[in-house]
């Protein structure tokens, strides 16, 4: 059987609703643009940092879905390049909520053979969170069931440029020929390629915009716009996202599937029939 019910119940509330997710189709890599946490606060009449607050619960919840799942990567968006030039307070509360996150996730990783990793300008992070990062990437260095990664201080043309950078002194230095650049090589030195390209990039809070998040990477991304905000963010919404993903016809510039050039068709018939289990996570 190829499809498995992966929930029954509808998104927070709504009537019962089934979601069907062939778990044989997952998508390997998942991105996630994290938005609405401001909305979700000041909608409550309380201060942004509230907002982030219950925004790392949806990261706890979707990071467990996602290992359960059996998917093998995940980036979060957590913070961009830009937001250092948001108010102190909201700042200091982001990064007093990372180190929290970290420290008490720590162990789950370890159990749960999930890897932290991070990407972006982390030398900026200040170091009661910077120290705390490398740490737990340090000791889930083993992991080989999941890898976590954070973008923080992160944006994407930055990763570019400092790519192009490189590249640039290897050939200043002799030790790299221009005909030597290529995709391949340039993809060799972007951090966030270390996860391989994008299968499923999700921005929750209805905006629809990638908002300098892993430019290269998601390329060929199939992109899927939630209008609910992060904080209210469920395992049910992941599982929709989902199932969209597998619902759509990934042509990679070829043609359609239908038409059996595509390399995820001829993929698609060569998988095994049996029905693939969700690993318990243990805590
Ligand atoms: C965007 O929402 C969200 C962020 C800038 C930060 C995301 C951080 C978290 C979800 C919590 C901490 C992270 C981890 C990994 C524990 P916004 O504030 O821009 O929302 P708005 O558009 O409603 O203003």
């Amino acid at each position: 059987m190829a499809f498995r019910p992966l929930k029954a119940k509808g998104p927070r509330g709504s009537a019962s609703t089934v979601i069907t997710t062939d778990l044989r189709r997952l998508p390997q890599h998942i991105a996630i643009i994290m938005d609405g946490n401001g909305r979700w606060a000041q909608l409550r009449g309380q201060p942004r940092p509230i907002g982030h607050k219950q925004g790392s619960e949806s990261v706890r919840q979707i990071v467990r879905a996602t290992r359960r799942l059996g998917i093998p990567a995940l980036t979060l968006y957590a913070f961009s390049e830009q937001n250092w030039l948001r108010p102190l307070t909201e700042v200091d509360a982001l990064m007093e909520l990372l180190r929290e996150f970290l420290l008490s996730e720590r162990e789950e990783m370890l159990t749960n053979g999930i890897r932290l990793e991070f990407i972006g300008r982390t030398e900026r992070l200040p170091s009661m969170v910077g120290n705390v990062l490398r740490e737990v990437a340090k000791d889930t260095a083993g992991g080989k069931d999941m890898v976590l990664t954070l973008a923080l201080s992160y944006g994407g043309r930055e990763e570019i440029a400092d790519a192009a950078k490189a590249i640039a002194t290897r050939v200043k230095a002799g030790t790299l020929a221009p005909h030597e650049v290529d995709e391949e090589l340039f993809g060799s030195l972007l951090p966030s390629m270390r996860s391989g390209p994008v299968d499923l990039l999700i921005r929750t809070g209805g905006e629809q915009r990638i908002s300098n998040f892993l430019l290269w990477g998601a390329a060929y991304a199939e992109l899927y716009f939630a209008d609910r905000l992060w904080p209210e963010y469920a395992v049910e919404d992941l599982y929709e996202a989902i199932a969209s993903f597998q619902s759509r016809d990934r042509r990679f510039g070829r043609v359609s599937s239908d038409g059996s050039a595509s390399e995820e068709a001829a993929a698609k018939e060569e998988e095994p029939a049996e029905e693939v289990a969700v690993a318990p996570l243990r805590s």
